[in-house]
């Protein structure tokens, strides 16, 4: 079974997927990371983000391992474990521009796709999350979500989190930052797909919006 979980950052995306990943059993795959370590492997090797056909090719050559792991999802880009180094504000910053290159997606998406047949193969399913995982990557998926929030909700849960110490205030002002770069650059992917289900999170707890896609993919895997 394939679980697409699409929606803009801000929207409780990656908590929720990991969340469901790990109620059902299944494995994890965070898109969006990937977008990120191509970013960091293109600035290690100093190369201009303009370029488009030399970022492309570092994402062409860049060895991206990737764990499934729902508890414990870790990058390396040739050999280095970034999965911290890709939450840096300065990746933060610099993604969309690799995000909007024709060429890095194209990449990406095989690898995606590859990744997504090896878990559905090996142990029966992902969720996967992203912006483009419902209407490009995994058409096919049995179960589509496209995971929103009003703005006034996202702004609440970030004051909650920099109140609790979960996020710093330059953490805050990076994924504010981060969001508007993404709304104008990828948000003609968040469109609903054929057959998606909108799953409104302004009124839900992270526990309660488990719930309900967790019901909702048992209804899938239950259909004919
Ligand atoms: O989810 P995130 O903020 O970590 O995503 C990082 C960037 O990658 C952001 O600019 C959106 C982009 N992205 C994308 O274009 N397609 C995806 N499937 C996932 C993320």
């Amino acid at each position: 079974m394939i679980i697409a979980v699409d929606g803009p950052s801000g929207s409780g995306k990656s908590s929720t997927a990991r969340g469901v990943a790990t109620r059902l059993g299944l494995r994890y795959l965070d898109t969006g990371a990937m977008y990120r370590a191509v970013t960091w492997s293109a600035l290690e090797h100093g190369l201009d983000l303009d370029d488009t056909e030399a970022v492309a090719e570092r994402a062409r050559q860049v060895e991206l391992s990737i764990s499934t792991d729902a508890q414990h999802a870790r990058f390396t880009a040739d050999g280095t474990d970034v999965t911290e180094a890709i939450r840096d504000p300065r990746i933060s910053a610099s993604v969309s521009k690799i995000a909007t290159n024709l060429a890095v997606r194209e990449e990406l998406i095989r690898r995606q796709r590859a990744i997504i047949d090896e878990a559905v193969d090996d142990t029966g399913g992902i969720v996967v999350e992203g912006r483009d995982i419902a209407t490009v990557v995994a058409t096919h998926a049995e179960l589509k979500v496209l995971l929103t929030a009003d703005q006034d909700a996202r702004m609440e849960r970030r004051k909650a989190e920099l109140a609790e110490g979960a996020v710093t205030a330059e953490q805050l002002r990076d994924q504010i930052v981060r969001r508007d770069a993404d709304d104008a650059t990828v948000s003609e992917f968040q469109v609903a797909s054929d057959g998606a289900v909108t799953v409104d999170s302004t009124h839900l707890s992270l526990e309660e919006v488990i719930d309900v896609i967790s019901r909702l993919a048992k209804e899938a895997e239950a259909a004919p």
